[in-house]
C-alpha cells in the first residue's frame, strides 16, 4: 500500500536519526505515523531512546515497542521531530492543534535540533488562519481572556478567543490547564505577539513556536520538499 503524505513526511526525516539519539516525540496524526515507522526500525535493531511530547504519543510508543525515557532522566536530547498546524516560511509554527503545546514546546527547547514533518496543507505564507492555541491556567480565566484581548488589540488583530471543549467541560490539557483557541486570520508579527502574551501571568504558554525549528520535511503528492528557515 502507498504510503500517505504524513509518512513519507515522517520517513525522509528519520533519515536524520542516527543510532543512540535520545530522541524527542512531538505529537499528532503525523507524529503518530512517526511513531510506526520508528516502532519498525527498532523492531529491527535500531537503538534510540525517546521523550513523548503527550500523553497520547506515550501510550502509542509504549503499545508498539519504542523505549521511552523522561526529560527528568535525559534532560538535554539531540533531535526532536513535530508536527505542526501551520509552518511559515521562516520555519516559525503555529502548533497545539492536540493540545499537547506545552510540553511540545519544553521538549523542542530541550532539543539540539527541531524537525518538523507536515504534508503540503500545513505551509503558509503568513501564520494565523489556524486558530492560535494558548494554554492557560483555569484560575482567573477571565480576567486572563480580557488580558489577551488586550494583546491582540495592541497588534491590531480582530481575535475571538473561544475555549477549546470536550463536551459539557472545558478540555484539560496533559498539566490540567484549558486552552484559548484564538482565531487571528493574519498574525503579521508573530515575535510581537509572543511577546505580548508571554507576560500575561495567566498564559502558560502559547503555540507560536519561533526560531526553533531548523528544517521542516513537507510531503506533497509529487516530492517532498525540504524547507530551511
Ligand atoms: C499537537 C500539535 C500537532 O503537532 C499538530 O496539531 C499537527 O497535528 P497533525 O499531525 O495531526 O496534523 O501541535 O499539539
Amino acid at each position: 500500500m502507498a504510503m500517505s503524505l504524513k509518512a513519507q513526511a515522517a520517513a525522509a526525516a528519520l533519515k536524520e536519526v542516527k543510532p543512540g539519539m535520545k530522541l524527542g516525540i512531538g505529537s499528532g496524526s503525523t507524529v503518530n505515523e512517526l511513531i510506526r515507522l520508528l516502532a519498525k526500525m527498532v523492531d529491527d535493531g535500531f537503538e534510540i531512546i525517546g521523550v513523548p511530547a503527550s500523553s497520547y504519543s506515550e501510550a502509542l510508543c509504549k503499545e508498539l515497542g519504542v523505549p521511552l525515557t523522561t526529560l527528568d532522566e535525559a534532560p538535554v536530547l539531540d533531535l526532536v521531530i513535530d508536527g505542526a498546524d501551520e509552518v511559515d516560511p521562516q520555519l516559525n509554527l503555529i502548533k497545539g492543534g492536540g493540545a499537547a503545546l506545552l510540553r511540545e514546546k519544553i521538549i523542542a527547547a530541550a532539543s539540539a535540533r527541531m524537525l518538523v514533518i507536515a504534508d503540503e496543507s500545513k505551509v503558509v505564507d503568513t501564520l494565523g488562519n489556524y486558530p492560535l492555541p494558548v494554554e492557560v491556567v483555569p484560575f482567573g480565566l477571565e480576567a486572563t481572556r480580557q488580558m489577551m484581548q488586550n494583546s491582540f488589540d495592541a497588534e491590531g488583530l480582530q481575535g475571538e478567543m473561544i475555549l477549546r471543549m470536550l463536551g459539557e467541560e472545558p478540555l484539560v490539557t496533559d498539566n490540567g490547564n484549558y486552552i484559548f483557541d484564538c482565531h487571528l486570520k493574519v498574525i503579521r508579527d508573530p515575535k510581537s505577539l509572543a511577546k505580548r502574551l508571554e507576560v500575561i501571568p495567566g498564559v502558560v504558554e502559547h503555540g507560536l513556536f519561533i526560531d526553533m525549528a531548523v528544517r521542516a520535511y513537507v510531503a506533497g503528492t509529487d516530492e517532498i520538499r525540504v524547507l530551511e528557515p
